[in-house]
């Protein structure tokens, strides 16, 4: 068995990537509740989602044995020129609630037509070992940003973001609708593809 550190603390995260790979033959999955190191402070600066979940895996991949999975993801809403982005996280300030980014949000898409409301979640998870990077794996899905929250599953832009071919958002479908379709989720199958080639 080989230790996989998922690096992240956003609980809805670890337990959406935690769900897939638990099933991995030969992998046992920790979080950072697990350990019992403080994990560093990495500062997002990348300008891109690759950039931030390579920072992110390799810096930790130094502090711990085994692999180190890191996420970095966001949503990219056309009608803002891809904003918010990397800046997802923090749209309306720094350690933003949801409410307030989905705030922010609906209030910049007040005035945009049905058309133009088209957005894309991406995630991006970087695999590190021993300060070495093993492999970097995208996800992406595409859909459009509704005038209003609606559900109250899942985080983050979730209740204002509808995929194609859904009539709900994902706030609205059960978790595991979201889990067959999501950006993480094709990402995820990516590196399950090519992990056992490590192990
Ligand atoms: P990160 O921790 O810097 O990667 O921040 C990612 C941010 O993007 C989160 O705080 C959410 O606002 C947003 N985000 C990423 N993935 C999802 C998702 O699956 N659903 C809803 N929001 C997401």
């Amino acid at each position: 068995m080989v230790n996989l550190l998922i690096a992240t603390t956003n609980k809805h995260k670890l337990k959406e990537l935690e769900i897939r790979l638990k099933s991995v033959k030969g992998l046992k999955i920790v979080g950072f509740s697990e350990l019992d190191i403080e994990p560093p402070i990495i500062v997002e600066d990348g300008t891109t989602f690759r950039a931030n979940a390579v920072k992110k895996a390799l810096t930790l991949s130094r502090y711990f044995e085994g692999f180190v999975l890191a996420d970095d993801s966001g949503i990219e809403v056309d009608a803002l020129c891809g904003k918010p982005g990397v800046r997802s996280s923090r749209f309306s300030r720094i350690n933003a609630t949801d409410a307030e980014n989905n705030k922010k949000l609906i209030k910049l898409m007040e005035n945009v037509p049905e058309k133009k409301r088209t957005a894309q979640f991406v995630c991006v998870l970087a695999l590190a070992r021993k300060g070495e990077l093993l492999g970097t794996f995208e996800g992406f899905v595409k859909g459009r940003i509704v005038d209003k929250r609606k559900g109250k599953n899942g985080f983050g832009y979730d209740p204002l973001f509808q995929p194609d071919g859904c009539k709900m958002t994902f706030g609205e479908m059960p978790p595991a609708s979201k889990n067959k379709i999501s950006h993480r989720t094709e990402a995820l199958k990516k590196l399950e593809a090519s992990i056992g080639k490590y192990l």
